[in-house]
């Protein structure tokens, strides 16, 4: 038996059919009745070698033809590189598993050092990081979705201009973030300080445009006051959904 939402098929085929026919080794968490591992098997094919992780003992018995079952938790960042040690590198990794946000996190920074070139990552069922049954919610620091947020902006700190803000392992090693309805995949390739040309000839003889630090236009002033205090509502309302969500775990 395969659990998944059907809008996933097209999004995975358009990142993963590259992959099809090639020795890829695939890792997914979460087993459960090992449908989705054997499809993963025909669907990659012959050269393919895939790798089950999950918590469950009973698990183990769907091991079979070129599918490997690993019992843990994908809680223990340790486990997971010694499964990535043994069987990897893996080149596409799906994560299925509990689907806590914490969960999530901790099994991406696990894996993604020992990721090859040219891999991807997958977490699937991000629905529950808005769901208070899995410490969840809109606007909750501590759940992927947030972490998700900070990649991207990891992503673009060749061009900070901000101190503390600085390229790091992810603005060298994340290539792409694309996040669809529950599912985001981050593809992993090397990256150096992006460069821009410009080539042809002008079609003006000046290009007018505003001078950096300079004053702004009254209309441009105005449009940045109101997103202010947009931006002061939403901090007010992120403090009182903190409040509420952590005062609803503690009576739970
Ligand atoms: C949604 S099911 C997986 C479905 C399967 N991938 C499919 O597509 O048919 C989730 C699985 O994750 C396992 N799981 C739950 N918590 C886990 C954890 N902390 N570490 C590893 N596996 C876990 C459960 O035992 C369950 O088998």
């Amino acid at each position: 038996m395969i659990h998944k939402w059907l809008h996933y098929f097209p999004i995975y085929e358009s990142h993963l059919e590259p992959y099809r026919g090639r020795d890829v080794r695939l890792l997914e968490i979460g087993v459960s009745h090992g449908g989705s591992l054997q499809m993963w098997r025909d669907y990659f094919g012959s050269g393919s070698t895939i790798v089950g992780v999950d918590v469950a003992p009973r698990v183990a018995e769907l091991a079979g033809d070129r599918i490997h079952i690993e019992i843990g938790d994908q809680g223990d960042a340790e486990f997971l590189r010694r499964v990535a040690a043994e069987h990897g590198p893996f080149d596409i990794v799906i994560d299925d598993g509990s689907h806590l946000p914490v969960h999530q996190i901790v099994s991406i920074e696990a894996l993604w050092p020992t990721l090859p070139e040219s891999s991807i990552y997958i977490v699937e069922d991000l629905h529950s990081n808005y769901w208070a049954a899995y410490q969840g919610g809109r606007h909750v620091e501590s759940t992927f979705m947030s972490w998700i947020t900070e990649r991207i902006h990891d992503l673009h700190a060749f061009h900070s201009e901000e101190d503390g803000f600085a390229p790091n392992e992810w603005t060298h090693t994340l290539n792409g973030v694309h996040v669809y309805d529950s599912v985001a995949i981050f593809d992993k390739a090397t990256r150096e300080v992006p460069e821009h040309r410009k080539t042809g000839w002008p079609s003006f003889d000046d290009v007018p445009g505003v001078e950096p630090g300079g004053p702004l236009e009254p209309s441009h002033q105005r449009q940045l006051d109101a997103l202010e205090g947009r931006r002061a509502r939403l901090r007010r309302a992120q403090r009182r959904w903190s409040t509420r969500v952590g005062a609803r775990f503690r009576r739970s």
